[in-house]
């Protein structure tokens, strides 16, 4: 762990929220009466939402069981299925007409999928996963662009019990397989590729290559006819999605599953070089995903059109691109393409032409869109939208005034969500017609979230900087990394010896209770609000036969949050310029996101007598900014003064 970042904030601008709406929290009396609630009856407020809330197959006896901490366990005993919740209970109530599912592809085209339509698809789904020897528990991954069949892949894997886990459309095919391999998943769905700025980029090809190496525990590949993008069929293997749900029933039983039956698996970085299965189990995700769309949306299904612009391969295009959307019964639009093809103007083309409500995206997308200037998002009707919400990384000030400004002319509140992949929902945000915002803030915990600051021996600090703790267990938290219970234990419970959830973010509160979160304190970056492990992107450049050593750190970024910087030492001094070649072959080992944006070539990297790479002081060379770092236990003075070379 680093140090923490204890410069703070300082933003003291409030906005307080419009009041005019029915919202489900509506003021912040109720909102602390709800906290109360909590504070005095933990369990039994779990309880009482969860029954409100999900529709059970078989009613549960026990919220939450401690015994076996921190591996806790929600609404045991009780059985509900996830598509049924999602599907089955809205068509049963008579929304079966409603658009679930809104998808727009790049070039433009359309489709409106209803929710008697998408249970129908997923019924079918199912039924040919189960066909091709999918049981409950076992896994399927899912490479996919952004288009409807991915949610339809997703949910049908909820309906028979299997475990899916999405893998992000640009992760290279090494990558894949290393997924694959640590799932031990059986299936694979994906699409012969997907459309990015006007061009198409490869999905099943990038399957064949993770296949042609290992991952034995694969039986078939579903294969997407998308993109028009000629692939290679493997006989016996490989099916056509289309042909084999044509011939499948509509109709599938949901499989009642216990509350804690597996959900999904999702790949996230962490400060080792090996991503971590980030597991999630079925009743406490859901329940957290619809409570969030009511609380920090305040979504009203029956009238909101509702975009995350997050991709389904990252846990915000899970949570709220899907889940938390269809839980409520509401409509979700997906979108296939990037957010400013053909132009900077397609966001708020897509707001206009689709009355989008809710925009829930990035810093890194808002300040993208802002730069591109005023005149784009002026071009287009945004009187549609009510709420504006962030998520993924600090958003600056700058960029909030400029969403609430010129995106949701004053009218509309900002909610800057913070949360994590572990999380498996939001954690500390706004309640947009409650909470008095300030610009940059998540603001306050949401009901039923107890968070502290604390210092490295779990005292609380007070207006201060310290760390992030999360106190008591949530229904969606992780419950555990796939395969690894030592690894769940020592990155997030070790540090505070099992008492606290240790989130690895920097934050402050500051005197009037309002949080502030200043970023990773773990060698984890923010990369255009996607996560990636410094240890990943050096071991994808070590892996490299001219590559000697690697240190790789973040520097800060005006569109990106963080830039990624690496420093390299190579085995002999090369004449020839190894830049693009290390950036391709990082592209190799990961995928595009996670390509160094600089490469420093150095003699030697700055280490400590034993042996530890000094990063911070990597980190102010990187940012071009003056040493803080005491330089005293510094190995090799020289190194020092090669580095500051550097342009
Ligand atoms: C960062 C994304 C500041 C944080 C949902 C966290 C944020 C990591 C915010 C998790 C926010 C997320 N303000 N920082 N509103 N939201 N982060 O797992 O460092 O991809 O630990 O989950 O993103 O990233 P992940």
């Amino acid at each position: 762990m680093s140090e923490v970042i204890s410069t703070a904030l300082e933003e003291n601008r409030t906005f307080t929220p419009p009041t005019t709406h029915a919202a489900s929290i509506p003021n912040m009396d109720a909102y602390h009466a709800l906290c109360k609630r909590f504070a005095d009856d933990f369990d039994s407020t779990w309880r009482d939402l969860a029954n409100e809330h999900l529709e059970w197959r078989k009613p549960f006896t026990r919220t939450l069981n401690r015994e076996n901490a921190p591996f806790f366990r929600w609404f045991e005993d009780g059985s509900l299925n996830l598509s049924e919740n999602c599907l089955d209970r809205h068509v049963r109530a008579g929304l079966g007409e409603r658009t679930a599912i809104l998808w727009e592809g790049e070039a433009g085209e359309v489709r409106k999928i209803s929710y008697a339509a998408l249970l129908a698809d997923v019924c079918r789904a199912a039924n040919s996963m189960r066909q091709l020897g999918v049981e409950a528990g076992d896994r399927v991954v899912i490479y996919m662009p952004m288009i409807p069949e991915a949610a339809i892949a997703m949910l049908a894997c909820t309906r028979i019990g299997a475990v899916h886990s999405v893998v992000f459309g640009a992760f290279s095919p090494q990558a894949l397989r290393d997924r694959i391999e640590d799932a031990g998943a059986k299936l694979v769905v994906t699409a012969d590729g997907g459309s990015r700025r006007g061009s198409i980029y490869p999905l099943k090809s990038n399957v064949d290559l993770a296949l042609s190496e290992g991952c034995r525990s694969i039986t078939h590949v579903l294969v997407v006819a998308h993109a028009g993008n000629k692939t290679e069929t493997i006989a016996g293997r490989d099916i056509d999605w289309h042909q084999a749900l044509r011939v499948q029933a509509s109709t599938c039983e949901p499989l009642a599953v216990e509350s804690e039956q597996p959900l999904f698996i999702l790949y996230t970085s962490g400060s080792t070089g090996k991503p971590k299965g980030i597991l999630h189990s079925t009743a406490g995700y859901l329940l957290w995903a619809r409570l969030t769309m009511l609380w920090s949306f305040d979504f009203k299904p029956q009238q909101d059109v509702f975009w995350c612009t997050a991709d389904i391969g990252w846990i915000t295009g899970h949570t709220y691109t899907l889940y938390g959307p269809l839980c409520c019964g509401g409509t979700t639009l997906m979108y296939e393409g990037v957010p400013t093809y053909p132009d900077a103007g397609r966001v708020w083309k897509i707001c206009e032409a689709h009355k989008v409500s809710i925009l829930y995206t990035a810093p890194t997308a808002i300040r993208a869109l802002k730069k591109a200037g005023d005149a784009w998002p002026e071009k287009y009707d945004l009187s549609s939208l009510r709420v504006l919400g962030t998520v993924g990384e600090p958003i600056n000030p700058e960029a909030w005034i400029w969403y609430h400004q010129v995106i949701g002319k004053q009218r509309c509140p900002i909610v800057d969500t913070w949360w994590q992949t572990e999380t498996g929902g939001h954690m500390i945000a706004p309640l947009p017609f409650a909470t008095p915002t300030k610009p940059g803030s998540a603001t306050f915990p949401l009901p039923g979230i107890d968070i502290a600051v604390v210092d490295k021996h779990g005292k609380t600090i007070r207006d201060g900087g310290g760390l992030l703790v999360i106190k008591q267990p949530w229904p969606s938290m992780l419950r555990g990394i796939w395969n690894d219970n030592q690894r769940y234990i020592d990155t997030y419970w070790r540090t505070f010896n099992n008492r606290y959830y240790f989130a690895g973010d920097g934050a402050r509160i500051d005197r009037e209770g309002y949080c502030w979160i200043m970023g990773r304190v773990d060698d984890v970056l923010n990369v255009s609000g996607h996560r990636l492990g410094t240890m990943e992107i050096e071991s994808a450049l070590a892996s490299h036969t001219s590559v000697a050593e690697a240190a790789v750190v973040g520097r800060p970024d005006e569109i990106k949050g963080e830039a990624i910087c690496a420093f390299v030492v190579l085995k002999r001094a090369d004449s020839e310029n190894l830049t693009l070649p290390l950036r391709a072959h990082v592209t190799q080992a990961i995928g595009a996101i996670a390509k160094p944006d600089d490469i420093h070539f150095v003699e030697s990297l700055p280490k400590t007598r034993s042996g530890k790479i000094m990063r911070r002081l990597l980190r102010d060379i990187a940012a071009g900014r003056e040493i803080t770092q005491d330089i005293s236990t510094l190995e090799d003075q020289a190194v020092i003064r090669q580095l500051q070379k550097q342009p």
